[in-house]
């Protein structure tokens, strides 16, 4: 360890790249961050010119070398270093190339702790936005493939046993619901990125007249922190992210694993398209849902991260610790991760071939009609648990006999009710899901009026994240 140290002293700062140096640098994952570094940095150094902390002319030339440095890392020509640790160090180095001992100015009433806190918080914003308006892609897509099977009738499971007819039109609506919950729950992530914290210091305020609320402003924060000690060492806002993230690979994953099980031989209600399932390398009849099993795959991946950052958290004392560090390795890979996993499954669901009559002919091969069977005999004043009864016992036998309840006839009803009349015959799939209109249902003119609300739901929230 003394050994370890003493080469690390030796080597400290500005040169090398030796084990030591890779061990403690991220440059290699907070690169990604570059844009917000350089946006801080500038709105920072136009603070501290307009608060006289330094002159108009050092403001001028810090500006246009960090101007210039944001062109070579965009174009490519930055070279980094991971002797410099971090992307903050890589870009105050490359600023005293560009204009010498002024860049030392840069980092006045600042310390990294609350520099890499605000990018951090910027970059969570902006991916916040490119998340909602994903999402809102995928939940069109739904709402597309909706309107076009109101009509497109099977069975809805429970306990994946058949229980009563829907449209295809109605689940898919389903995950438009989740969708929106997990675009809710990103509107809310931003809120609480959306916090400013330079002027924090390292840990306890700066001792120069900085004027925090101008730069909450220039920079596009709606508040700034109360405390600067919770405000270098508070990192809630990125396990809300992961969190967020996690609930929206869930509902994907669940998605993923109903496309896997509806494109099985067994089920073959879907046909996945080639673009988003792969061929066996030894058994050639197969089609493989790996894009599916990937979603869900990932999904793990994603929930690690959200444990990785509530672990690094839990035993920190206040104020800002090195472990912090490894935050920004958690947020990125669980927001590419999730931002990837909504693009294949709008690609999965947007080239996806149903097929209608399997689905429409699993539901007439079932016994999903008897909730409606017994329904009608409450109607008719029986109670419910006793109807129950009745109906149970004739599934049985019927299932004994093999046969279908479409092959009943008015005496095989009568025969476990008198009150079977006539009407009983005309009892179809149609039928039981017309009569579930309550608000929710899958009755077809519910399920309409859900589409025509998520159409201007959808509207709504595009129109908003356009402006931004
Ligand atoms: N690279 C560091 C991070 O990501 C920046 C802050 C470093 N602060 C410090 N006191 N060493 O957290």
């Amino acid at each position: 360890m003394s050994n370890m140290n003493k080469k690390n002293n030796f080597t400290s700062s500005v040169s090398g790249n030796n084990l030591e140096d890779d061990f403690t640098s991220s440059i290699d994952i907070d690169k990604q961050m570059y844009e917000e570094d350089i946006i801080g940095s500038i709105a920072h150094t136009k603070m501290l010119a307009k608060q006289k902390i330094i002159t108009e002319k050092d403001k001028e030339k810090i500006i246009t070398g960090l101007l210039t440095i944001k062109k070579e890392i965009s174009s490519n020509t930055f070279e980094w270093k991971s002797g410099l640790e971090d992307i903050h160090m890589n870009i105050e180095s490359r600023l005293y190339d560009h204009i010498g001992e002024i860049a030392g100015k840069l980092h006045t009433a600042r310390s990294r702790n609350d520099q890499v806190v605000t990018d951090v918080r910027m970059w969570t914003k902006k991916t916040c936005i490119q998340m909602i308006s994903k999402i809102s892609e995928l939940q069109y897509s739904f709402v597309k493939i909706a309107e076009k099977n109101i009509d497109t009738l099977l069975p809805g499971y429970t306990h994946l046993q058949k229980g009563q007819p829907i449209s295809l039109a109605h689940h898919f609506l389903a995950y438009y619901e989740m969708l929106k919950r997990d675009l809710n729950r990103f509107e809310q992530v931003y809120s609480s990125a959306d916090v400013m914290i330079l002027g924090s210091g390292a840990l306890s305020g700066v001792s120069y007249p900085v004027d925090r609320e101008w730069l909450a402003k220039e920079l596009k924060f709606s508040n700034i922190s109360n405390n600067s000690m919770d405000g270098v060492s508070d990192r809630d806002f990125i396990i809300e992210f992961i969190n967020a993230c996690s609930l929206l690979m869930t509902h994907l994953s669940r998605f993923s694993e109903e496309i896997i099980i509806w494109s099985s031989e067994e089920f073959q209600f879907i046909k996945i398209s080639d673009n988003f399932s792969t061929g066996s390398s030894m058994m050639p009849q197969k089609r493989n849902p790996d894009y599916a099993e990937l979603i869900r795959g990932k999904t793990g991946g994603v929930f690690g991260s959200l444990v990785g950052m509530f672990t690094i958290l839990k035993g920190l004392p206040l104020t800002y610790n090195r472990d912090l560090q490894e935050d920004k390795k958690h947020l990125f890979e669980s927001a590419s991760t999730t931002m990837k996993c909504l693009d294949v499954a709008d690609g999965i669901i947007k080239n996806i071939k149903i097929n209608k009559e399997i689905m429409l002919s699993s539901a007439e091969n079932s016994f999903i009609l008897a909730t409606d069977i017994a329904d009608y005999l409450v109607k008719k004043g029986i109670p419910f648990r006793e109807s129950y009864v009745i109906i149970s016992n004739l599934t049985k036998e019927l299932i004994k006999k093999n046969k279908m309840i479409s092959s009943l006839t008015i005496n095989d009803y009568k025969k476990y009710s008198e009150y079977f009349e006539e009407d009983i015959l005309k009892l179809s799939l149609k039928t039981a899901i017309e009569s579930r209109n309550s608000v929710g249902g899958t009755a077809r003119k519910i399920v309409e009026k859900a589409l025509i609300k998520a159409k201007k739901e959808i509207k709504v929230t595009t129109n908003n994240y356009e402006k931004n």
